[in-house]
Formats: structure tokens, C-alpha cells, sequence
């Protein structure tokens, strides 16, 4: 079950997504605390940027030990951003550097990075070889399937990475134009794990302890990554842990209201009160699909000035719907 990144162990092959204003220490202490996942991303982070950034106070930065393994992902275009962004990464202690090769994003798309990046082969090659030459961390990238899907072309990308030094590679099972409402294509995968070295995660449209168990079936891969199942349900982790690797659950929260409540405790000890109110909302929007009535706590939780009003609203919420 433990899957092995370089020197680093991961005790349960289950990790969570970058996602921007989704994967940060709030929602990572919350799966800390519920159990089950091995393996923590951060949302991307600029490499220009990541020096200057305070991680006492920024929210990108921001993170309790306990988040741990943490992965850093960054976003990057331009090799003279990296020995500074690299030297950043090892003061903050992270446990890996991820490389985002896969976000379709206009902004990032313009500035070379991303998907993007991933299409200019000698760019991408000068980054990932000069990464590999300035850090003995594990490094992993996070790619899609390509424009086509077809498994020969994405074997032979992966095999590029693997051989420029990567040790992890996620493969997020949607071509490179496909929206996430498409079922991803977790089979294709399957045609590529078996012939690299190096581990492979696959993520995309994991949802349940079944859609878990599919995935693993079709794609070979040694672990799974989710994103938006995590804000959706986030004992997700935990669910899986316990029916896939056996792992006994160590989650200390009961329901759904008490989850809720936790992230909006973890969100006010992390951030600072401006930093609060909009990521409450982010987190809301996918976490009330727990709940029939569900579009009305995004709405309210939407329309709030503050954090105490949101708060108000939720409470009223989940005593009408108990
Ligand atoms: C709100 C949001 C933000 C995201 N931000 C990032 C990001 O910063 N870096 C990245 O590589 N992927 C990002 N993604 C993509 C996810 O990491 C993941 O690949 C995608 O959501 C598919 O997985 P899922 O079906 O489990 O959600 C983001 C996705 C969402 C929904």
C-alpha cells in the first residue's frame, strides 16, 4: 500500500488536490483531523512570487506541522525563477516540489505556464532539468492525457519526465481541453503505469469509495489524488482509507454540521479575518451538495458581507435542516 516518492514514504497512496483557494491549511488540518489521506498539495503558487511571500501571514503560505507530507506546487515558465523559489521551498520545509503542467487557465496559458508549458518541449525540459539539478527533493508534475488521449504520446511524455529525473508523476484523466463535468478516462492510464518506473497517481472524478476503487482498477496506478471530492465530503479520505488500504479510521468529527463548523474554526485560527470570509465560500460552494436544500446555504453563505453573518446563516441552516 505505501508508496515511495523518492525518500519519501507515504503511508496511505491517497492525496489531495492543488486547488486554488480550495488546498489550503484549513481544509488540509480538516482531512488532517477526519484521517485517511497520505499526501497534501498545495494550490499552485507562483515561482516569481514564493520568495517574497511571508509565511506568517500569507494565505497561500500558511500551514500547521501537522500538514504533512506537503507537497508545493508551483507554477513557472522562466528557469531564472527557480534557484530562489527552490532555496524558499527548503526554508519552509516542504516535502516535495510539484510542477503544474495540466491547468488550461488563460492566465497561466499566457504567461507560458501550466498546459502550456507542458507543449513547449525544450522549456519544459531547461525547467524540469534545472529543478532536478538544484533540489534533491522528491519533484513530481501534474499533467492531462494531451490533446488526444492517445496512450503512445502520453508514455512518451511521461517517459521525458522520468527520464529528466521526476519521481512522482500525476496524471489528472481528462484531455487537455476537457471541462470537469466529462467522466474521465481513468483506462488510459492503464496503457502507460505498467511500462515507467516511477509511480503514477490518478486523479480526476473521484467521488465515492467506488468511483476509488474503479479508478485504482482501470489506471494501475499506485495512488489517487481528489480534488473537489475533498471539499464536497471531506472524510472522503478517510472513507476510502478503510475500505481500499484497511486503514482503521481516526476521524474524531461525527456529522456533517460538526465538519462544517470545524472549517470555519480552522479558517479563523489560520488566516487573518480578511482572508476568511471567501474561501468560506469557495469551500461552501461544493460542501453543500451534502444537502438536499443545498443552494440555499450557498446562496446565503454567498450573499454575507462578514464572516459573522455567514456563520449566522449556517447556523440557522443546519437547525432547520436537523
Ligand atoms: C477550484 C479548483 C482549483 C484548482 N486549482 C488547481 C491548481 O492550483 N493546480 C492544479 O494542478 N490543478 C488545479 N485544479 C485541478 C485539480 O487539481 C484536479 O486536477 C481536478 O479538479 C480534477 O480532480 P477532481 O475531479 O477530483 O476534482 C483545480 C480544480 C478546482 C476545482
Amino acid at each position: 500500500m505505501a508508496l515511495r516518492i523518492r525518500d519519501l514514504e507515504v503511508d496511505i497512496p491517497l492525496a489531495l488536490a492543488p486547488m486554488v483557494g480550495l488546498s489550503h491549511s484549513a481544509l488540509r488540518s480538516l482531512i488532517v483531523q477526519l484521517g485517511g489521506a497520505g499526501l497534501f498539495f498545495t494550490e499552485m503558487l507562483s515561482a516569481k512570487r514564493l520568495p517574497c511571500e511571508n509565511e506568517k501571514r500569507s494565505p497561500f503560505l500558511v500551514r500547521d506541522a501537522a500538514e504533512k507530507p506537503l507537497i508545493y506546487q508551483i507554477f513557472t515558465s522562466q528557469e531564472i525563477e527557480l534557484e530562489c523559489a527552490v532555496d524558499r521551498l527548503a526554508e519552509l520545509h516542504a516535502q516535495g516540489i510539484d510542477v503544474n503542467l495540466g491547468c488550461p487557465a488563460p492566465q497561466l496559458r499566457k504567461m507560458g505556464a501550466g498546459l502550456e508549458l507542458s507543449r513547449q518541449r525544450g522549456t519544459v525540459t531547461t525547467i524540469i532539468k534545472g529543478l532536478r539539478r538544484q533540489t534533491n527533493l522528491p519533484l513530481s508534475v501534474k499533467i492531462r492525457l494531451g490533446e488526444t488521449g492517445d496512450p503512445a504520446k502520453l508514455l512518451e511524455n511521461c517517459q521525458l519526465y522520468q527520464d529528466l529525473g521526476v519521481d512522482l508523476i500525476t496524471i489528472h484523466a481528462r484531455l487537455d481541453s476537457e471541462k470537469f463535468c466529462r467522466k474521465p478516462r481513468w483506462s488510459v492510464l492503464g496503457k502507460v503505469t505498467p511500462k515507467l518506473s516511477i509511480p503514477v497517481i490518478a486523479n480526476g472524478g473521484i467521488f465515492t469509495v467506488d468511483d476509488a476503487r474503479r479508478c485504482l482498477e482501470q489506471s494501475g496506478a499506485a495512488g489517487l489524488m481528489i480534488g473537489r471530492g475533498a471539499a464536497h465530503q471531506p472524510w472522503l479520505f478517510r472513507d476510502i482509507a478503510k475500505e481500499l488500504y484497511n486503514v482503521k479510521p481516526n476521524g474524531i468529527l461525527s456529522n456533517e454540521r460538526e465538519v462544517y463548523s470545524r472549517f470555519i474554526t480552522l479558517l479563523e485560527a489560520r488566516f487573518v479575518p480578511e482572508r476568511r470570509l471567501g474561501r468560506l465560500k469557495q469551500f461552501t460552494h461544493y460542501f453543500a451538495s451534502n444537502y438536499s436544500f443545498g443552494h440555499l446555504l450557498i446562496s446565503g453563505i454567498q450573499n454575507s458581507l462578514s464572516m459573522n453573518q455567514a456563520v449566522q446563516f449556517a447556523t440557522d441552516f443546519f437547525d432547520n435542516a436537523a
